[in-house]
């Protein structure tokens, strides 16, 4: 069981970094200091009225003085209250939730493939890791591309693919990882929308290599309660699958546990 904490956080930074993208930075303390690569917070907005739901989102940084980031795309109501908060706001958050990825041991070299808000789940990551490696970026077009100049300041190789070819190579991004999979001594991790996930899982399939890959399922309680988020995990029983709750024993799983049943 994690050990998670709820922390009133004061917002010192909230801004555009780009189209529909925003970058917030709360004062966090206590969950800065336990936040490890890949776990979640589930933020509770200010000024949501009846609309009671937290919103999970991914730690994108945590820094020594306990501030703790997020990166976040508005795609509806939640995060578009989120982006007009102010300096000065409170916000009751709930973390650091979830599991997390394994850091890179040396001599593993990571390829990080992350598609849209999934680049903000990998950033710390990569900054844990002690080996660089490659940071394969997916978006639908290049005003939808994020953090491209931050992993590059990590000292990691970025290559960028978008759907309509206007930055980089044009097709999906899954394309550029095939390149990479019969390199020895590299270490797989993925963020993105959860087809892009189970594109992973499929190439996989039948090869010795394991990914360890960030499931973006709805989220209701956050903590294991309520059983909204399940995925289906391969299993030893009839059926040949079970269900994992997303938020406690994920958001990160194996390729080789995640079912695919089409
Ligand atoms: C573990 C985890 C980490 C996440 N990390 C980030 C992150 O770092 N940055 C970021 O921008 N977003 C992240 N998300 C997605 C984020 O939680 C949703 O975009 C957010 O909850 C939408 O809230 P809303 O009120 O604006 O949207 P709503 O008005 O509730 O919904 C608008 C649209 O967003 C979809 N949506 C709602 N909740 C989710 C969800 N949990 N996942 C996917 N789609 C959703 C709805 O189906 C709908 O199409 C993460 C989700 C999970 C589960
Ligand atoms: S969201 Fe409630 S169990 Fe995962």
């Amino acid at each position: 069981m994690c050990q998670f904490q709820a922390e009133q956080s004061k917002i010192i930074n909230n801004c555009n970094i780009k189209g529909k993208y925003y970058r917030i930075d709360f004062m966090c303390e206590k969950i800065a200091e336990l936040a490890r690569p890949g776990q979640f917070v589930h933020v509770q907005i200010k000024n949501m009225g009846e609309r009671l739901f937290r919103r999970p989102f991914s730690i994108f940084d945590v820094s020594d003085d306990g501030v703790l980031s997020i990166i976040y795309k508005v795609v509806g109501y939640g995060t578009c209250v989120l982006s007009g908060l102010k300096n000065g706001e409170i916000c009751d958050i709930l973390g650091p939730l979830g599991n997390s990825y394994s850091i890179p041991e040396i001599g593993e070299t990571p390829i990080i493939t992350a598609g849209g808000y999934g680049a903000a789940s990998t950033y710390l990551l990569a900054k844990n890791s002690q080996t660089k490696g490659k940071v394969l970026l997916g978006a639908k077009n290049k005003d939808e591309l994020i953090l491209c100049d931050e992993y590059k300041r990590l000292g990691f190789d970025v290559e960028i693919a978008t759907d309509d070819g206007s930055c980089g190579y044009s097709g999906l991004v899954t394309d550029l990882l095939a390149y990479f999979l019969k390199e020895a001594g590299i270490k797989i991790y993925g963020c993105g929308p959860n087809s892009m996930m189970y594109a992973i899982t499929k190439m996989l399939k039948g090869t010795s290599k394991i990914a360890e890959l960030s499931l973006d399922e709805n989220m209701c309680c956050g903590v294991g309660a309520c059983f909204g988020c399940v995925i289906k995990v391969v299993a030893k029983n009839e059926k040949g699958w079970e269900y994992k709750r997303s938020c406690n024993e994920g958001p990160v799983f194996k390729s080789n546990e995640i079912y695919l049943d089409f």
